[in-house]
């Protein structure tokens, strides 16, 4: 096992002088007595975020030395991520599709699968379209802010139960320029309006209860709400779809991030609501069912 950031306490680590490489082996190498995987890369991103340089900066100096100030802030995110707090809400960042976001405690940290749902909706519609979108459960803001981006006539209503949550995607929303674009709400699935919308679009909880406290630590950083699917975990987004049918327009389509074991009961569900739709569903990378597509009346978009 390697030498740990820690050892001896800090003081003579942060008087020591420090190159750029010897440090990322000390931090990696702290990550990993810690359980923490992907710790070259964890590394590479808390020395780019504390010396502020790019990431061909990082390779094309690794022999310059690291400033005491810079080794003291480095310690002190070093520690709280030993404890498993993601490194996410230590840093106050995530970049998700190309874009940083600001996260924080009160919502969840914006994965790479959200992504592909993004992705898909880009590849279904066009821009020059002036169409409503609903996100439900718009967390950080990230699949509202990002469309908002890409989408610039498209109009957003995003809506969360937490209003910590909502008060973060606005900034985010504003950080990005399209707070003009988007309608935040605080509220319950569709509770707080009676539009209908082209697109809904949502990544609500679907983790089932009793499985919570048996994944990574760093998951019960993240807030409940935005994890808890109920008792088989599709409870939430088995809502949405029933409460979606009086929100969807005879050309809509509802874009939801599943997962893989809620498939069948969500396509029976949708079938049951909407008799006359086609429903379709896309895989993550690693080839699980992840995003279930369904246009209500069976109609295309465009
Ligand atoms: C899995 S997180 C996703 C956040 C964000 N959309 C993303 O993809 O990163 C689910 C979000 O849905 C919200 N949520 C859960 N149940 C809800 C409900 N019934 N009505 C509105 N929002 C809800 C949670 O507060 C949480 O922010």
């Amino acid at each position: 096992m390697g030498k740990s950031i820690l050892d001896g306490r800090s003081k003579s680590l942060i008087a020591k002088q420090q190159s750029i490489q010897s440090l990322h082996s000390l931090i990696a190498s702290t990550l990993e007595q810690h359980g923490i995987t992907e710790n070259h890369i964890e590394a590479d991103i808390i020395i780019m975020d504390v010396l502020a340089i790019t990431r061909v900066e990082l390779i094309s100096s690794q022999d310059s030395i690291v400033s005491a100030d810079q080794l003291h802030s480095i310690e002190s995110i070093i520690t709280r991520r030993m404890r498993r707090e993601p490194l996410a809400y230590i840093l106050g960042y995530q970049p998700f599709y190309g874009l940083d976001f600001a996260v924080d405690s009160n919502v969840l940290i914006p994965r790479p699968e959200t992504e592909l749902l993004v992705e898909e909706i880009l590849n279904t519609t066009i821009a020059d379209n002036n169409l409503s979108v609903a996100d439900i459960g718009t967390g950080s803001g990230v699949i509202a802010v990002t469309l908002a981006i890409m989408r610039g006539n498209y109009k957003f209503y995003a809506v969360d139960q937490s209003a910590a949550a909502v008060d973060l995607a606005r900034q985010n929303a504003k950080a990005h320029n399209v707070l003009g674009k988007i309608n935040f709400k605080t509220g319950h699935l569709f509770a707080n309006t009676t539009d209908k919308f082209d697109l809904i679009v949502s990544n609500l909880p679907y983790i089932p209860s009793s499985r919570l406290d048996q994944l990574d630590p760093e998951l019960s950083w993240e807030p409940l709400q935005a994890l808890d699917g109920g008792t088989d975990g599709s409870e939430v987004i088995s809502k949405l779809i029933y409460q979606s049918a009086l929100h969807v327009k005879p050309d809509s389509t509802i874009f939801l991030e599943i997962d893989h074991s809620h498939s069948d009961k969500l396509i029976n569900i949708a079938n049951k609501i909407f008799p006359a739709s086609s429903i379709q569903i896309k895989q993550d990378l690693q080839g699980f069912d992840r995003i279930l597509i369904i246009k209500p009346f069976g109609r295309n978009l465009t």
